[in-house]
Parts: C-alpha cells; sequence; structure tokens
C-alpha cells in the first residue's frame, strides 16, 4: 500500500521508522512518503495559514499551498487515491473502516492544523479521488498528525504479512462488535493474584465458553452501546 502524508510538521511520522510499521516499509508492505506542506508555499515565510473569512478566532490553512502538494502527490500517484482528512467533524473511524481502507492501494492524509483547512480543499480533492473526512472520537486534538499515525497504524496492521500472526487479527476487540476477553500470561500466581482456573484446566471448550461470556460482559459493562437493543427493555 503507498501512503503519502500530508503536514507542517513532518517529524511526527518519523515513529513510523519503528516497530511493526517499520518493518512492514522495510519488507515493501507499505510505501510512506511524507510531504511537508510548507514546500508548497511561495512566500519568504513559508505562510500555510490566514485569517477567517466572515471573521472569528483562530486561523485557517490556506488552499494553494494544499492545492499544489495534492497535485504533486496525484502526478506520482500509482492510481486514483483516497483522501483522508482527519477531523473532528468527520464519520467516526472504527475497525470497520480500518478494514475497508486496508485494501486500498493509495491513501493520502492530509493533516490539519489551526481552525482546519479552507473547505475548497476537500471539493477539489474529490475531484482527485475518494475523500473521506475522518474523526477518531469526540475530542478535539490540536492537529490531524497523531490522528493519522492513529488511522495509519489501524490500517497498516490489518495488511496481510504486516502481523505476523494473523489469527491474532481476528479474535480481537471490535472486529466482531464485542470487547476482547482478559488475558493473562505466566506465572500463575503472581504478588497473591491467580489466574482463574478455567484458563488452567486445558479443557478448550469451556475456555472459549468463559471467553465468550468474558466478552459479553465486558462489552455489556463498558461500551453497552456497541451491543444489539434489549428487545426486552
Ligand atoms: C484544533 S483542530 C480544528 C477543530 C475545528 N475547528 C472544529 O471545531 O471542527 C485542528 C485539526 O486537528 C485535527 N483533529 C482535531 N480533533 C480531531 C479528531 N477528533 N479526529 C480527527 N482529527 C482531529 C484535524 O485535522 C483538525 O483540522
Amino acid at each position: 500500500m503507498r501512503v503519502d502524508v500530508v503536514t507542517i510538521f513532518p517529524a511526527f511520522f518519523d515513529v513510523l521508522e519503528v516497530s511493526l510499521l517499520g518493518r512492514a516499509r522495510g519488507a515493501g508492505l507499505l510505501d510512506v512518503r511524507v510531504h511537508d506542506l510548507r514546500d508548497h508555499t511561495t512566500d519568504r515565510h513559508r505562510t500555510v495559514d490566514d485569517t477567517p473569512y466572515g471573521g472569528g478566532a483562530g486561523m485557517v490553512m490556506k488552499p494553494e499551498p494544499w492545492g499544489l502538494a495534492l497535485d504533486g502527490i496525484v502526478a506520482d500517484a500509482p492510481s486514483r487515491p483516497t483522501f483522508i482528512f482527519p477531523s473532528p467533524a468527520g464519520e467516526l473511524f472504527t475497525q470497520a473502516t480500518a478494514r475497508e481502507l486496508s485494501s486500498a492501494p493509495h491513501l493520502v492524509f492530509g493533516c490539519g492544523r489551526y481552525e482546519g483547512i479552507d473547505e475548497r480543499v476537500f471539493t477539489y480533492a474529490s475531484t482527485l479521488g475518494d475523500v473521506r473526512l475522518m474523526s477518531l472520537g469526540d475530542y478535539v486534538l490540536n492537529g490531524g498528525e497523531v490522528a493519522s499515525m492513529a488511522m495509519i497504524e489501524a490500517i497498516g496492521r490489518l495488511i496481510p504479512g504486516v502481523v505476523g500472526n494473523p489469527e491474532s487479527l481476528v479474535e480481537e476487540s471490535h472486529e466482531d462488535g464485542l470487547l476482547e476477553y482478559p488475558s493473562y500470561t505466566k506465572p500463575a500466581t503472581w504478588r497473591d493474584y491467580e489466574v482463574p482456573d478455567v484458563l488452567l484446566s486445558g479443557h478448550h471448550g469451556r475456555v472459549a465458553e468463559w471467553r465468550h461470556a468474558q466478552r459479553v460482559e465486558r462489552t455489556r459493562e463498558r461500551r453497552p452501546d456497541l451491543l444489539p437493543p434489549d428487545p426486552t427493555a
């Protein structure tokens, strides 16, 4: 998969050199290219923002550098890209979104700062590819970098070959609408805390039953919004 990122803080993405995604890049599974938006400015101060039309607090990212940055990426693109602009006003990014996007050949992340990007940039991008405005959740970050990183990691680990054991992806939280069961490893007793007996029983059927019950209970307790509505309620 090819991933381009446009940002005014390219250093945020240095962490993509490490861990599983770093290895995936080394193995040629993920081709990540980070672009500095300021390279597409034309003034001495490398300005990327200006005051909002209509007044109001804060600054807005100017369309011209964005247009040039997107043109440069598209000129060199293997196929029609999907543009992802992180935004607290976007659709919610979920595990299902990550799965859907993990088969896309080319994703372009556009990281907003200040009060966001001039709205016309999204309209222009939609002439070049598919455009998705994506929110990580109902809170506001300072910029799109952390949100893009989170999405790149969630999507990237679903690309075949990135995670060594694909089985480990199947049972995870959010894959089938339930949270994951609790996990334990050795030793069986640690500081007087015991591992649940059933996990030491060697009885696969009972372990599976216990884990499923734990998943349902946890989901009901922590994230009831994920469960279908109770018809008796
Ligand atoms: C300070 S925020 C701008 C918020 C914008 N004025 C609003 O109220 O919708 C700056 C940038 O951070 C990113 N951002 C902030 N919160 C986010 C979230 N929950 N999910 C995804 N991106 C977010 C977006 O790229 C946004 O353009």
